[in-house]
Protein backbone atom coordinates (compact mmCIF):
# COMPACT_ATOMS: atom_id res chain seq x y z
CA UNK A 1 0.00 0.00 0.00
CA UNK A 2 0.83 3.74 -0.34
CA UNK A 3 1.19 6.38 1.90
CA UNK A 4 -1.68 7.64 -0.17
CA UNK A 5 -3.58 4.66 0.42
CA UNK A 6 -2.76 3.89 3.59
CA UNK A 7 -3.08 7.22 4.78
CA UNK A 8 -6.67 7.72 3.09
CA UNK A 9 -8.08 4.30 4.52
CA UNK A 10 -6.83 5.31 8.10
CA UNK A 11 -8.40 8.69 7.80
CA UNK A 12 -11.97 7.51 7.11
CA UNK A 13 -11.54 5.04 9.67
CA UNK A 14 -10.75 7.88 12.05
CA UNK A 15 -13.19 10.18 11.13
CA UNK A 16 -16.18 8.01 10.81
CA UNK A 17 -15.52 7.79 14.56
CA UNK A 18 -15.22 11.35 15.12
CA UNK A 19 -17.35 13.18 12.75
CA UNK A 20 -20.78 12.76 15.12
CA UNK A 21 -18.96 14.67 17.69
CA UNK A 22 -16.72 16.70 15.75
CA UNK A 23 -18.23 19.66 16.20
CA UNK A 24 -19.05 19.77 20.00
CA UNK A 25 -14.69 19.31 20.28
CA UNK A 26 -14.60 21.97 18.09
CA UNK A 27 -16.45 24.25 20.39
CA UNK A 28 -12.69 24.87 21.97
CA UNK A 29 -11.34 26.57 18.98
CA UNK A 30 -14.32 28.42 17.70
CA UNK A 31 -12.76 31.95 17.76
CA UNK A 32 -9.86 30.42 15.79
CA UNK A 33 -12.85 30.12 12.64
CA UNK A 34 -13.62 34.05 12.79
CA UNK A 35 -10.12 35.21 13.23
CA UNK A 36 -8.56 33.59 10.35
CA UNK A 37 -12.05 34.76 8.21
CA UNK A 38 -10.41 38.05 9.33
CA UNK A 39 -6.78 37.50 7.64
CA UNK A 40 -8.57 37.69 4.18
CA UNK A 41 -7.83 41.21 2.51
CA UNK A 42 -10.23 42.53 -0.15
CA UNK A 43 -13.71 41.56 -1.05
CA UNK A 44 -14.91 39.58 -4.06
CA UNK A 45 -12.33 36.45 -2.95
CA UNK A 46 -12.14 32.99 -4.50
CA UNK A 47 -11.42 30.92 -1.62
CA UNK A 48 -10.63 26.95 -1.09
CA UNK A 49 -10.69 25.71 2.01
CA UNK A 50 -9.12 22.12 2.04
CA UNK A 51 -8.98 18.92 4.57
CA UNK A 52 -12.54 21.34 5.68
CA UNK A 53 -14.08 18.77 7.24
CA UNK A 54 -17.59 19.37 9.08
CA UNK A 55 -17.16 23.43 7.29
CA UNK A 56 -16.85 25.20 10.18
CA UNK A 57 -14.26 27.69 8.34
CA UNK A 58 -15.50 27.34 4.98
CA UNK A 59 -18.34 28.67 6.33
CA UNK A 60 -16.67 31.58 8.61
CA UNK A 61 -15.31 32.66 4.86
CA UNK A 62 -18.54 32.43 3.45
CA UNK A 63 -19.90 34.57 6.22
CA UNK A 64 -17.58 37.41 5.13
CA UNK A 65 -19.08 37.62 1.53
CA UNK A 66 -16.40 34.84 -0.23
CA UNK A 67 -16.83 32.17 -2.43
CA UNK A 68 -15.73 28.70 -0.69
CA UNK A 69 -14.88 25.47 -2.02
CA UNK A 70 -14.69 23.05 0.12
CA UNK A 71 -13.15 19.60 -0.18
CA UNK A 72 -12.21 16.88 2.20
CA UNK A 73 -11.31 13.48 1.95
CA UNK A 74 -14.34 11.95 4.61
CA UNK A 75 -17.73 11.51 3.92
CA UNK A 76 -18.48 11.22 7.13
CA UNK A 77 -17.01 14.61 7.40
CA UNK A 78 -18.66 16.71 4.81
CA UNK A 79 -21.82 15.62 5.64
CA UNK A 80 -22.04 17.57 8.10
CA UNK A 81 -20.48 20.36 6.53
CA UNK A 82 -23.79 20.22 3.76
CA UNK A 83 -26.12 20.31 6.41
CA UNK A 84 -24.87 23.87 7.50
CA UNK A 85 -24.73 25.21 3.75
CA UNK A 86 -27.60 28.41 3.94
CA UNK A 87 -28.82 29.44 0.60
CA UNK A 88 -27.18 32.77 1.26
CA UNK A 89 -23.71 31.50 1.86
CA UNK A 90 -21.46 31.01 -1.37
CA UNK A 91 -20.16 27.45 -0.41
CA UNK A 92 -19.82 24.27 -2.19
CA UNK A 93 -18.03 20.93 -0.73
CA UNK A 94 -17.32 18.14 -2.04
CA UNK A 95 -14.90 14.99 -2.01
CA UNK A 96 -11.81 15.37 -2.63
CA UNK A 97 -7.70 14.64 -1.95
CA UNK A 98 -5.98 18.13 -1.24
CA UNK A 99 -3.21 16.33 -3.31
CA UNK A 100 -4.33 17.01 -6.04
CA UNK A 101 -7.18 19.61 -6.19
CA UNK A 102 -9.14 19.46 -9.59
CA UNK A 103 -8.96 23.02 -10.37
CA UNK A 104 -6.65 25.03 -12.87
CA UNK A 105 -2.92 26.97 -11.70
CA UNK A 106 -3.82 30.02 -10.20
CA UNK A 107 -7.63 29.48 -9.71
CA UNK A 108 -7.84 30.70 -6.20
CA UNK A 109 -7.44 33.77 -4.86
CA UNK A 110 -6.71 32.64 -1.15
CA UNK A 111 -6.82 28.99 0.25
CA UNK A 112 -6.66 27.93 3.56
CA UNK A 113 -5.71 24.65 6.13
CA UNK A 114 -7.40 24.50 9.22
CA UNK A 115 -6.38 21.75 11.77
CA UNK A 116 -5.36 20.06 8.92
CA UNK A 117 -1.82 19.41 8.59
CA UNK A 118 -1.61 17.77 11.67
CA UNK A 119 -4.08 14.80 10.43
CA UNK A 120 -1.93 13.68 7.81
CA UNK A 121 1.60 12.24 7.83
CA UNK A 122 4.57 14.67 6.84
CA UNK A 123 4.81 13.71 3.04
CA UNK A 124 1.43 14.12 2.36
CA UNK A 125 0.95 17.18 3.91
CA UNK A 126 3.76 18.91 2.29
CA UNK A 127 2.16 17.84 -1.00
CA UNK A 128 -0.90 19.26 -0.21
CA UNK A 129 0.79 22.65 0.66
CA UNK A 130 2.33 22.24 -2.79
CA UNK A 131 -0.89 22.01 -4.24
CA UNK A 132 -2.87 24.75 -1.94
CA UNK A 133 0.27 26.79 -3.55
CA UNK A 134 -0.26 25.78 -7.15
CA UNK A 135 -3.81 26.34 -7.17
CA UNK A 136 -3.89 30.06 -5.46
CA UNK A 137 -2.91 32.88 -7.67
CA UNK A 138 0.28 34.05 -7.63
CA UNK A 139 1.04 36.87 -4.22
CA UNK A 140 -2.18 35.31 -3.08
CA UNK A 141 -2.65 34.31 0.45
CA UNK A 142 -2.06 30.80 2.00
CA UNK A 143 -3.81 30.65 5.34
CA UNK A 144 -2.96 27.39 7.85
CA UNK A 145 -4.32 27.14 11.32
CA UNK A 146 -3.08 24.69 13.30
CA UNK A 147 -1.57 23.76 16.68
CA UNK A 148 2.04 24.92 17.80
CA UNK A 149 4.03 24.06 20.89
CA UNK A 150 4.10 26.57 23.20
CA UNK A 151 7.40 27.77 24.75
CA UNK A 152 6.61 26.58 28.10
CA UNK A 153 7.43 23.09 28.58
CA UNK A 154 5.19 22.60 31.20
CA UNK A 155 2.23 24.03 29.44
CA UNK A 156 3.82 22.03 26.25
CA UNK A 157 3.85 18.64 27.95
CA UNK A 158 0.53 19.07 29.73
CA UNK A 159 -1.25 19.69 26.35
CA UNK A 160 0.33 17.16 24.53
CA UNK A 161 -0.67 14.85 26.85
CA UNK A 162 -3.95 15.79 26.74
CA UNK A 163 -4.49 16.24 23.42
CA UNK A 164 -3.05 12.63 21.94
CA UNK A 165 -6.21 11.41 23.72
CA UNK A 166 -8.55 11.93 20.71
CA UNK A 167 -5.95 12.79 18.10
CA UNK A 168 -4.41 10.87 15.07
CA UNK A 169 -1.93 9.14 14.84
CA UNK A 170 -0.33 11.89 13.01
CA UNK A 171 -0.16 14.28 15.69
CA UNK A 172 2.84 13.39 17.44
CA UNK A 173 4.95 13.64 14.46
CA UNK A 174 3.50 17.27 13.58
CA UNK A 175 4.40 18.28 16.71
CA UNK A 176 7.81 17.28 16.65
CA UNK A 177 8.23 18.60 12.98
CA UNK A 178 6.38 21.87 13.71
CA UNK A 179 5.24 23.72 10.84
CA UNK A 180 7.87 26.09 10.47
CA UNK A 181 9.70 22.74 8.62
CA UNK A 182 6.48 22.15 6.19
CA UNK A 183 7.08 25.94 5.08
CA UNK A 184 10.58 26.07 4.88
CA UNK A 185 9.98 22.64 2.75
CA UNK A 186 7.58 24.10 0.47
CA UNK A 187 9.34 27.44 0.18
CA UNK A 188 6.53 29.53 1.64
CA UNK A 189 7.45 32.91 3.61
CA UNK A 190 5.36 33.48 7.00
CA UNK A 191 4.21 36.98 6.24
CA UNK A 192 1.76 37.02 9.88
CA UNK A 193 1.64 34.74 12.49
CA UNK A 194 -0.54 34.82 15.80
CA UNK A 195 -0.70 32.50 18.96
CA UNK A 196 -3.71 31.50 20.83
CA UNK A 197 -4.67 29.46 23.92
CA UNK A 198 -0.92 29.82 25.76
CA UNK A 199 0.43 29.13 22.40
CA UNK A 200 -1.13 25.93 21.85
CA UNK A 201 -2.66 27.15 18.41
CA UNK A 202 -1.77 29.14 15.67
CA UNK A 203 -3.15 31.05 12.91
CA UNK A 204 -0.09 31.67 9.90
CA UNK A 205 -0.75 33.75 6.81
CA UNK A 206 1.83 33.56 4.12
CA UNK A 207 2.43 35.09 0.87
CA UNK A 208 1.99 32.55 -2.41
CA UNK A 209 5.11 34.63 -3.94
CA UNK A 210 5.87 32.22 -7.17
C1 LIG B 1 -9.36 17.76 12.30
S1 LIG B 1 -10.21 17.77 10.78
C2 LIG B 1 -10.24 19.53 10.45
C3 LIG B 1 -11.51 19.92 9.78
C4 LIG B 1 -11.70 21.43 9.57
N1 LIG B 1 -10.74 21.97 8.66
C5 LIG B 1 -11.70 22.19 10.85
O1 LIG B 1 -10.92 23.15 10.97
O2 LIG B 1 -12.48 21.86 11.74
C6 LIG B 1 -9.02 17.20 9.60
C7 LIG B 1 -9.63 16.92 8.25
O3 LIG B 1 -8.58 16.66 7.30
C8 LIG B 1 -9.13 15.80 6.32
N2 LIG B 1 -8.06 15.26 5.49
C9 LIG B 1 -7.01 14.52 5.88
N3 LIG B 1 -6.23 14.24 4.82
C10 LIG B 1 -6.79 14.83 3.74
C11 LIG B 1 -6.45 14.91 2.36
N4 LIG B 1 -5.35 14.31 1.86
N5 LIG B 1 -7.26 15.59 1.53
C12 LIG B 1 -8.38 16.19 2.00
N6 LIG B 1 -8.76 16.14 3.30
C13 LIG B 1 -7.96 15.48 4.16
C14 LIG B 1 -9.88 14.78 7.16
O4 LIG B 1 -10.79 14.02 6.41
C15 LIG B 1 -10.53 15.69 8.21
O5 LIG B 1 -11.83 16.07 7.84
Amino acid sequence: MTTKQNHSSYNAKFFKKWAPVYDYMAILIAKLRRKAAERVIGANKRILDTACGTGAQAIAFAKRGYSVTGIDLSEDMLSRAEKKVKKEYDVSFSKGDATEIHHPDGYFDVSSISFGLHDMPEEIGILVLKEMMRATKSEGQIIIVDYHKPKNRIIARIVRNIVKLWESRYYDDFMQIGLDHYLDKVGLKTKHKETYFLGNAQIVECLNAK
